[in-house]
């Protein structure tokens, strides 16, 4: 019998460009290949990194002998939650004291976003029609994929200066206060994937007045928390900012980079309500309907990586612990920024460099172009995506020479 799903009804889907890297990385064996692609954290021998605190963490788990495999609540785990409310929201949030937030654990960052997605497509509208999301541009890739899928239109607001390789705050600003009443705008809470560009606290006050004036939705997603400067709580500043401004919004938190629990799929989903005498009937309500999106989706969480998270954000030794991990993975990252730059520098490379100091986080938009990215890869079998990203976790003290002068090589022979 013929398939109903015809080419011209099924077409070829192109292949995930990173996965795609990733593979073509895997093919080379070249020695000195150097891998800048995919965001997670390697050690200085280019190796993973189980956290030293997530291995006691999982032998406590292994050992405790009332461990069983049952379902857990359709919510999570609930000592999870709680403990990343906290978390991301701030111990003595008043959204948190006052009851007026639904948190949900789900399938790390990329499950919470989709379910975001999912409960402002159902539920969300302004004037009688469900709004836009607006992402930054560019913004994580999957954003505009997972909003697809939930059928929620999007479109992109400025972000990236490429002159200055810095934020277009002006353009960032200018298109914001343009988009419609009640927009949802999609914000990065900190270490801007892909460019590593934040905004300043000044700049996320001016960001959060325009979008009370504008009453648009905030919609954060935060996948580097404590990731990013090493300090939870500076991580979280501009999320605990807007709360304190009255917003009601919604935050995707992900545990895959600041645990290193990639694929535990370890994340969680809060929405917070505005405050007001309805505030907690209104987030009873919202969780009542996450609730069944969740079940209609998952029926419940994974319970390994929330497990472990759990037992360190409850636990202050392992929590302190897990403080000094954080630091050493940020404190490498901003390593090999200081290092990239000075060799650069150095090599007398044209163009600044300045932006590589000057962005945080996992990645770094280095300016190199779609040709000079193909032809690094060519020559050096260097691999980063073709917007100029990279991983500055791929970068450690045996390679970082090597792609210096890889970077020059390029650079003075495309100019
Ligand atoms: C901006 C951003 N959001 C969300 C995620 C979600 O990642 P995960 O689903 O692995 O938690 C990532 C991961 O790269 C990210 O960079």
């Amino acid at each position: 019998m013929a398939s109903a799903f015809t080419a011209d009804i099924v077409p070829q889907a192109p292949e995930d460009p990173l996965f795609g890297l990733m593979a073509a990385y895997r093919k080379d064996t070249f020695a000195q290949k150097v891998d800048l692609g995919i965001g997670a954290y390697r050690d200085d021998n280019a190796k993973p990194w189980v956290l030293p605190v997530v291995k006691k963490a999982d032998k406590i788990i292994a050992d405790d002998p009332d461990l069983n495999h049952e379902y857990l609540p359709i919510a999570g785990l609930q000592q999870f939650t709680s403990a990343s409310q906290r978390l991301s929201l701030g111990a003595d949030s008043p959204a948190i004291k006052e009851g007026r937030v639904a948190s949900l654990q789900t399938i790390s960052g990329t499950g919470a976003v989709h379910l975001g997605a999912l409960f402002l497509s159902k539920f969300y509208k302004y004037s009688g029609q469900t709004p836009t999301g607006y992402f930054s541009n560019p913004t994580w890739a999957n954003h505009g994929q997972i909003f697809d899928t939930a059928r929620l239109s999007h479109k992109t607001y400025r972000y990236f200066s490429p002159t200055t390789k810095g934020l277009d705050f002006e353009g960032m600003m200018s298109d914001i206060k343009a988009t419609p009443e009640g927009s949802i705008i999609l914000l990065h809470a900190c270490a801007h994937n892909p460019t590593g560009v934040d905004p300043t606290q000044e700049q996320w006050k001016q960001i959060a007045q325009v979008m009370a004036q504008r009453r648009q939705f905030p919609f954060f997603d935060t996948a580097y928390q404590g990731f990013a400067s090493g300090d939870l709580n500076k991580d979280a500043w501009a999320i605990r900012y807007f709360i304190a401004q009255g917003f009601e919004l919604c935050i995707a938190q992900s545990y895959a980079k600041n645990f290193g629990l990639y694929g535990e799929r370890a994340g969680c989903f809060h929405f917070v309500t505005a405050p007001g005498s309805d505030a907690q009937s209104t987030i009873t309500r919202i969780a009542s309907q996450l609730a069944i999106l969740q079940r209609s989706e998952i029926s419940n969480p994974p319970a390994y990586g929330a497990r472990i998270a759990s037992l360190v954000l409850n636990t202050p030794e392992l929590f302190a612990e897990w403080e000094a991990n954080l630091r050493t993975m940020s404190g490498r990252i901003i390593e090999m920024r200081t290092q990239l730059r000075a060799k650069l520098e150095q090599l007398g490379t044209p163009g600044t460099w300045n932006h590589i100091t000057d962005q945080i986080g996992m990645f770094s938009f280095t300016g190199l172009s779609e040709k000079q990215v193909l032809k690094i890869r060519e020559d050096a079998h260097v691999y980063m995506t073709k917007n100029g990203r990279i991983s500055m976790a791929g970068l450690n003290s045996h390679n970082i020479d090597y792609f210096a002068k890889a970077v020059d090589k390029v650079v003075r022979e495309t100019q």
